[in-house]
């Protein structure tokens, strides 16, 4: 679809301004005017607030064909107000919570002149060595559809463009390495890494970003078969895709281009329309154009598809932004506040929490009980500082200072200088009960940020280890931007919360959690008991020896007996130290009565499967039921359980509701040995389930297509499913 517009500007353009719409620019201060003025910039990267006016400005007012400029920033959980981690918001399996947030986000980010967010980032990722982990929703498919759609709604709701990224396969980095070379094959690459691009391209997203990485020899800034072939050609994206930063010319780098000439060429060719950061388009395009190894049809494709999302914007009309209701703080300090409740993960909780307001004296120790940047987490770089709140202030809030003590024990997280244990030690003595706030500073995961062990950094454990040696009760919260091996933590704790970086308001959140306020978050990802376990997820095959999965869990520190012929370690538990969907609140909750309605899934048909969900505890609570299918045989191997569906169901004590889900034969498609999209006929197992390893469950059967009344079909039909390119 082309406006009116667009044609008359692209009639207008020279060459030199085709080229410079192609072009996203990082300025220095003002550094940038002459080529704003000259049109040699279509976006600019990292400019907020006085600066973003100024050149849009200059773009609108003083360049020769007025076109408005793109403004990206990284607004990747939050602007001023900043939201839990991605990771952390995964956790909350609340949609409408993440698109609101989004929407804030958004609001906040275009009131600084920002109209383009590099966010959601929508890789699935199996490994938390991974720095980006953070930054994802986890290691499923359909949550990181939902969420990524959920994101994409909130930004460009709010007049802000959503982009789609690292298109695609980026979180396979092998080793758990950034930037590293991803070995996906192409089953794996269409049941779990595509799908939530797939759900934001069809959702309207309006940009996507290629990834660093290297994807099976191709890097994916100069992957035409998927970026031209699939997002473009079959999915029908007509938005834009930029590259990463420096990712066009790196792929000299990697060894698929000889100068950076060849880089342009590659990476236009292959269908990405603007170049982030690097300038091999504005040195080499004009060149490749004379001599025909570019066309000018591509190159006018990728200025028609940049000056469409300027226009979707509405930045012809407004190129300032809309005109909007001033952002009452207060709205989002509670939606900050009740995402960072939603997202905290309770693992343990032995008759400890929740604390009652005459808990007596508490001592809050630890490194991050006071630290509001690392309670922030990655990728903050427009924080309200003032605004942020820590676990001592939330917790002193509640309780006054007086009944309240503080020491760090440590000066850092990955200290390892004890003289801080004492002061802690002696504070803890003189308390009711502990409230040890450790895990990973915000440095310790992001972009790079990799690492190879997943324990607590520095001297922590020890700290905790000494504290529990006082017999005075410990609580331990654990900060972090990625799953950790956390069972020597669960070993002295008597409760253990998972709070991920919970932003600016992540203290009185986890106050509230701690007060009262049932936790109801749920693990987006599987944590390991050790990195050797690396990589462990819930949805994998099931191979021909599947170990006995109710085992039982070896006690620690005796010898492991054999593991026998299964597939299991000699020196480790096979299974997670908690499964994907795990988490606890402060009642219990029972399934019962599951019914699926038809129990033949006829073709074109739904199944309604229900079950009653029970309250039995003493305490109001949040269930996040979640609905897993396997197939259990088909014509290639498949997972030996698959999330469907979920959803988050609040019940009073001693309530109980009907709780139905409906499930539709597409839900079941996979890519056949042909590497087509079908849908088999066959014997399913359902599950309705509090998390991956649990759950009522019961058989069903997707029907062989019914009779075709108008004719006899003599082989065993499959549900044709649109096929994709490899
Ligand atoms: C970075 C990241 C990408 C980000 C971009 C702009 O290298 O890979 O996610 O949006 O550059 O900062």
């Amino acid at each position: 679809m082309s406006s009116s517009r667009i044609d008359s500007l692209l009639a207008e353009m020279t060459l030199a301004e085709k080229i410079g719409q192609l072009c996203q620019v990082q300025p220095h201060g003002r550094d940038q005017e002459d080529l704003v003025r000259a049109g040699g910039a279509g976006s600019l990267i990292n400019v907020v607030g006085d600066d973003a006016y100024h050149y849009q400005w200059l773009a609108v007012e003083h360049s020769r064909l007025r076109i408005p400029l793109l403004l990206g920033r990284d607004v990747i959980h939050g602007f001023s107000t900043v939201f839990p981690i991605p990771l952390g918001q995964a956790a909350s399996f609340d949609p409408p919570s993440v698109r609101e947030a989004a929407a804030t986000a958004a609001r906040q980010a275009a009131g600084a002149g920002v109209n383009w967010t590099f966010s959601p980032m929508l890789d699935v990722v199996r490994d938390p060595r991974w720095g980006r982990v953070a930054e994802s929703f986890g290691e499923d498919p359909l949550l990181a559809s939902r969420l990524g759609v959920a994101m994409v709604e909130g930004y460009q709701g709010e007049g802000v463009a959503a982009c789609a990224k690292h298109f695609v396969g980026y979180g396979a980095a092998q080793g758990g390495r950034d930037y590293s070379e991803t070995a996906i094959p192409p089953r794996q690459l269409h049941e779990v890494y595509l799908p939530p691009f797939e759900a934001a391209v069809a959702a309207g997203a309006l940009t996507v970003m290629t990834g660093f990485n290297d994807l099976d020899g191709l890097p994916m800034s100069g992957h035409a078969p998927l970026v031209q072939g699939l997002l473009k050609d079959r999915w029908g994206f007509d938005g834009l895709v930029v590259s990463d930063w420096n990712s066009i010319t790196e792929m000299a780098v990697h060894g698929t281009a000889a100068d950076a000439s060849e880089c342009a060429r590659q990476s236009i060719v292959a269908g990405l329309d603007m170049e982030m950061a690097s300038s091999s388009w504005r040195h080499h395009l004009e060149a490749l154009l004379e001599r025909g190894a570019v066309s000018p049809q591509r190159l006018d494709d990728a200025v028609r598809r940049v000056l469409r999302v300027k226009e979707r914007l509405g930045l012809f009309e407004t190129p300032y932004g809309r005109s909007r209701p001033a952002e009452t703080p207060a709205t989002a300090a509670f939606q900050a506040r009740q995402l960072a409740r939603r997202s905290c993960v309770l693992l343990e909780n032995h008759a400890l929490l929740p604390l009652g307001e005459n808990v007596g004296r508490v001592a809050v120790v630890g490194p991050l009980a006071d630290a509001g940047h690392d309670q922030l987490g990655c990728w903050v770089f427009d924080a309200d500082h003032g605004a942020t709140h820590s676990v001592l202030a939330g917790i002193r809030e509640r309780l006054g200072d007086r009944r309240v003590s503080f020491e760090r024990g440590l000066d850092r997280c990955r200290s390892d200088d004890e003289h801080g244990f004492q002061a802690a030690l002696d504070a803890a003595r003189s308390a009711d009960v502990v409230v040890l706030c450790i895990g990973e500073d915000a440095g310790l995961s992001g972009e790079a940020h990799c690492r190879a062990f997943i324990e607590l950094p520095g001297a922590q454990q020890r700290l905790l280890d000494q504290l529990a040696a006082t017999g005075v009760p410990v609580v331990a919260v654990v900060f972090t931007g990625r799953p950790l091996a956390l069972g020597a933590v669960a070993d002295k704790a008597r409760a253990l919360l998972l709070a991920w970086h919970p932003g600016s308001l992540g203290g009185p959140a986890i106050a509230d959690l701690l007060f009262g306020e049932s936790p109801s978050g749920r693990l987006p990802m599987t944590l390991p008991r050790s990195v050797g376990q690396i990589p462990l997820y819930y949805n994998h095959k099931n191979t021909g020896r599947p170990p006995d999965p109710d085992s039982p869990r070896v006690p620690s520190g005796t010898p492991l007996d054999p593991s026998g012929f299964f597939a299991a370690y000699l020196d480790e538990d096979h299974r997670p130290q908690y499964p994907f969907g795990y988490g606890l609140g402060y009642t219990r909750f029972e399934y019962a009565d599951l019914e699926l309605t038809p129990n033949v899934l006829a073709p074109g048909g739904t199944l309604a499967a229900s079950f009653t969900l029970r309250n039995v505890g003493a305490r109001a609570g949040t269930e996040v039921v979640q609905l897993y299918v396997q197939d259990l045989v088909a014509s290639v191997t498949r997972p030996v359980r698959e999330l469907k569906d979920f959803r988050r169901v609040s019940l009073e004590a001693g309530e109980s509701r009907r709780i139905e889900f409906e499930l539709r034969g597409e839900q079941l498609a996979f890519r056949g040995l042909e590497g087509e999209r079908i849908v088999e006929p066959g014997r399913f197992r359902l599950w309705l389930a509090a998390h991956s390893q649990t759950g009522l469950s019961a058989e069903f059967e997707y029907a062989e297509r019914i009779a075709d009344p108008v004719g006899q079909r003599d082989e065993a039909p499959t549900e044709e499913v649109p096929a994709e390119l490899p």
